[in-house]
């Protein structure tokens, strides 16, 4: 099942944004060209210096030279105007849990006057898109959901003073072959891979209100620009309950927030999101992680990164680790759990269930075919499982497991992990539980250290040094804290073993980007989370119609 994901669209080539207390300490150069930005290439054709192939968008070529211009830059000590930056409403995330699809939401503003969203985070995708001139919308009402204390918004461009249209013309309006005119307004459809599930409409520019922190810890409200689906018709999924009120695409694409706003030069070209074991969670725009987090480089496929994916070169359960047992996962916070390919799961999932001191069992509806009884307030041990990258970088899943409860406490529990076609798996929100995970975008690397996502803007001294390079804001010395979770077993970090090589690098994406579990309430069985259903979604592709 396999889709070509196509750009949705390609280069972001205006950039309006504006600061309100800029200090003077921003040693801000107006406007950063990229060398491979519309701009630039403008420039060069305007000087007639023939002869430069342009490297064809996103493959390795186009990001190594945007990050040797990018080394540049820094030489050139042209700082970014910001380290970190966050919606306005603060960086805070959340997780509704069974109501939303267990997927991570945050509050924007977007427009004049401003009106606010509570958007889906997605990693896997690259396009914001929000409820709009409703033809066919999920209900707004904050009555129907059980979750929200007010109502959700629609988004109307013409009640928003700083809405522009986005014409055909425009080099980020993909469908524009099926405009009648250039001048018309650019339409987009994305299909996901899920059945009837859709989002479609009309792009348009507006404000997008986000915030930082200057040198006296003060907030400063910062503007940017972005390009923002007016989505009229939305069908499947997205009408029953997940991201009812739009979703941000945080994936590499150039249309993505985080790519407009490194583009604009407001911050460095890297993002991280924190989730804690309290379903919720923090993003910073900006954020490059601190010095001592592992990492790990993301792997193209076929020759493009047109989304983050990581290449696994081993697994350990417990003390346990599986020979060749290399696998690329797409790492993807808008998938709810875990996917592993087919065999690797099996192996996983059987070294898991020897290790486990506990009776098997299975909970109807549970998409999880490893489940156990627990009849005490705790859990049994549980064995760590842990992800080994790279160069002895390993990554250790503080949280496999999904805890059922009964009315009595906990009942059981089940290995959140699900088998899928293919050989390429994907890291889902429930592995990164614990982790500041860093999307690193300039390194073209993931990044991750243990964290209890605190508020990075919080009193730190967020200003440039001398140099022009951005201090690090981040405690260097920050707390491995080890969620305690509901009687997960406290993870051990540890030096992974010599790795053997793996086929890590395969060439071709898996058909989905967000995967959500819809979860139904079945009080006579008296589980609090039953899932009834899964289904993978690809935010990643579009049609051409
Ligand atoms: C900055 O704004 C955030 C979000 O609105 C708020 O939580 C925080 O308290 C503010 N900080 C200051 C110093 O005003
Ligand atoms: C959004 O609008 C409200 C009221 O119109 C205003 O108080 C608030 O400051 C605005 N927020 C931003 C980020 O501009
Ligand atoms: C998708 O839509 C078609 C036609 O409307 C319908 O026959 C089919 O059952 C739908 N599939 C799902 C999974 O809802
Ligand atoms: C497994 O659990 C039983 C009962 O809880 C206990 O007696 C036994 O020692 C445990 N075995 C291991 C290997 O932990
Ligand atoms: C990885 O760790 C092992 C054992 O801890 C060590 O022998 C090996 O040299 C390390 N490799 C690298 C590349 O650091």
């Amino acid at each position: 099942m396999e889709t070509t994901r196509s750009l949705l669209l390609i280069l972001v080539s205006f950039l309006a944004f504006s600061s309100s207390h800029v200090t003077a300490d921003f040693t801000y150069s107006s406007r950063l060209i990229h060398r491979f930005s519309d701009k630039a290439k403008l420039l060069r054709v305007l000087r007639n210096d023939g002869g430069v192939r342009w490297p064809e968008m996103k493959n390795l070529e186009y990001y190594e030279l945007l990050v040797n211009s990018d080394f540049q830059r820094q030489k050139m000590k042209l700082g970014t105007k910001y380290n970190l930056v966050f919606p306005s409403q603060g960086s805070k995330t959340t997780s509704f849990g069974n109501d939303f699809g267990w997927l991570h939401y945050t509050w924007i503003d977007i427009g004049t006057p401003n009106v606010s969203f509570l958007v889906a985070l997605d990693v896997g995708s690259d396009l914001l898109w929000v409820p709009c001139d409703c033809v066919q919308c999920a209900p707004l009402s904050a009555s129907y959901y059980s979750s929200l204390d007010r109502d959700l918004s629609e988004y109307r461009p013409s009640g928003s003073s700083s809405s522009r249209h986005v014409p055909c013309s425009h080099q980020l309006c993909e469908s524009s072959l099926n405009c009648k005119s250039s001048k018309q307004q650019c339409p987009y459809t994305i299909d996901y891979y899920t059945e009837n599930t859709s989002s479609s409409g009309l792009l348009v520019e507006d404000t997008l209100h986000l915030a930082s922190v200057d040198d006296h810890k003060l907030n400063t409200s910062v503007q940017a620009s972005v390009i923002i689906g007016c989505g009229m018709k939305q069908s499947g999924g997205y009408l029953d309950g997940v991201a009812p009120d739009g979703l941000m695409g945080l994936g590499p694409g150039e249309i993505s927030v985080p790519s407009v706003l490194a583009k604009a030069g407001l911050i460095r070209n890297s993002f991280s999101m924190c989730f804690d074991d309290e379903d919720s969670g923090r993003i910073y725009f900006g954020d490059k992680g601190p010095p001592t987090q592992e990492s790990t480089h993301f792997l193209p496929s076929d020759g493009k990164y047109e989304t983050y994916i990581v290449g696994v070169e081993a697994c350990c359960i417990g003390n346990s680790c599986l020979k060749q047992m290399g696998f690329s996962a797409v790492v993807d916070s808008g998938t709810s759990f875990t996917f592993l390919p087919n065999e690797v799961y099996e192996r996983i999932a059987k070294e898991f269930d020897r290790q486990i001191n506990a009776t098997i069992t299975s909970y109807p509806g549970y998409p999880w075919k490893y489940c156990y009884k627990s009849s005490s307030e705790e859990l049994p041990k549980v064995p760590h499982l842990k992800l080994v990258f790279p160069l002895n970088n390993s990554f250790v899943v503080f949280n496999p497991v999904f805890v059922v409860y009964g009315i009595q406490g906990i009942s059981g529990f089940c290995l959140a992990v699900q088998p899928m076609e293919g050989d390429v798996g994907t890291i889902g929100q429930n592995f990164m539980t614990g982790y500041r995970m860093v999307f690193d975008r300039e390194k073209m690397k993931l990044g991750w250290s243990p964290s209890n996502c605190q508020d990075l803007a919080d009193g730190k001294r967020m200003s440039l040094s001398p140099n022009g390079t951005p201090s690090n804001p981040l405690p260097t010395n920050e707390q491995q804290s080890t969620p305690g979770g509901r009687a997960v077993a406290p993870a051990v970090a540890g030096r992974a073993p010599p790795s053997k090589p793996s086929a890590a690098a395969h060439t071709h994406l898996p058909s989905s980007s967000l995967q959500f579990c819809y979860i139904n309430l079945l009080p006579l069985l008296a589980l609090w989370h039953l899932l009834v259903s899964s289904f993978p979604i690809d935010t990643g592709t579009t049609t051409h119609g």
